[in-house]
């Protein structure tokens, strides 16, 4: 059975650890994951970009894959199925297609605009015993074709969301998603305390989590964070290892084209990478 969000990040607050979001992109990352969580009996939430859910056909072939897959892995630990960075059309698409959370990415509109949608979808997500996050300056780098320019949001914008009753916020603090370039400035601390203060102590959420050092990862959380994405990395690491098992020439010897070897070493350190981040996220046994 699915979860909603809202619990496992309220846990998260109170007990100063991060709960990973990891994307998923198929059925062997959605499985590689959830064994590693497992595992480390961490919660986890599965975020899902519209452009990773059309590739799988549809949310709600998604919704049903990673159901069937808690249920027939024997998953014990809270499991939540979100909706990353939707579009309005999106959120309802996905309060149809049974996911337990959505995050409305108004970022884009002015902020009366973001308010208004934002609202509405609050209201349909709780009615339908889902959680939300809402987004505040845009996060940089490019999601999906989706391009900001990182952001630091505005602690009176990010007040008038958090008012809203989203249950986590995504407020951008210097981040970007994918691999952050030779010469960015680091996350920007100061505005973060100064978001926290003005978000009431919601759950806050770090996009981008690829290549953020450590020990800013360790602070993000000590000053609020509650929820880390991470896409790019896992997405890396399974690149890399199918590429030296080609590179080997392993999937011309004996069987080892079939996809269930082929595709074996990257399954493995998307696991590995899992474990390593929930390691660093403090969120191990705490599912
Ligand atoms: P990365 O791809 O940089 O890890 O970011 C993931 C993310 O924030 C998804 O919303």
């Amino acid at each position: 059975m699915l979860v909603n969000a809202t619990e496992m990040l309220l846990k998260a607050r109170d007990g100063h650890y991060g709960v990973p979001q990891f994307n998923i992109n198929n059925l062997e990352w959605t499985k590689s994951i959830l064994q590693a969580c497992e595992e480390m009996k961490s919660p986890v939430i599965l975020g899902v970009s519209e452009g990773a859910g059309k590739y799988m056909t549809g949310y709600k072939t998604v919704a049903a894959m990673v159901k069937a897959m808690v249920e027939e892995m024997g998953i014990t630990v809270p499991v939540a199925l979100h909706l990353d960075h939707g579009s309005y059309e999106g959120c309802k698409a996905c309060v149809e297609a049974g996911f337990s959370s959505i995050m409305f990415d108004g970022s884009h509109y002015p902020i009366e605009e973001n308010v208004a949608k934002t609202k509405e979808l609050v209201a349909l997500a709780h009615a339908n015993g889902m959680s939300i996050e809402a987004e505040v300056g845009s996060i940089g780098g490019v999601e999906d074709g989706v391009v900001g320019s990182g952001e630091i949001a505005d602690p009176e914008e990010c007040a008038k969301i958090a008012a809203l009753g989203v249950d986590f916020l995504a407020a951008g603090i210097g981040n970007i998603h994918g691999v952050y370039p030779e010469n960015w400035k680091g996350l920007d601390f100061a505005a973060r305390g100064r978001g926290h203060k003005a978000t009431n102590n919601i759950p806050l959420v770090l996009h981008g989590g690829t290549g953020i050092p450590d020990e800013m990862i360790a602070k993000a959380i000590s000053l609020g964070v509650s929820k880390i994405n991470i896409n790019t990395e896992c997405q890396l690491v399974f690149a890399e290892a199918t590429r030296k098992y080609i590179e080997a020439g392993k999937d011309q010897q004996g069987k080892g084209f079939d996809p269930r070897k082929l595709l074996a070493p990257g399954a493995k350190a998307i696991s590995a990478k899992c474990v390593e981040k929930i390691n660093l996220f403090g969120c191990a046994g705490k599912g």
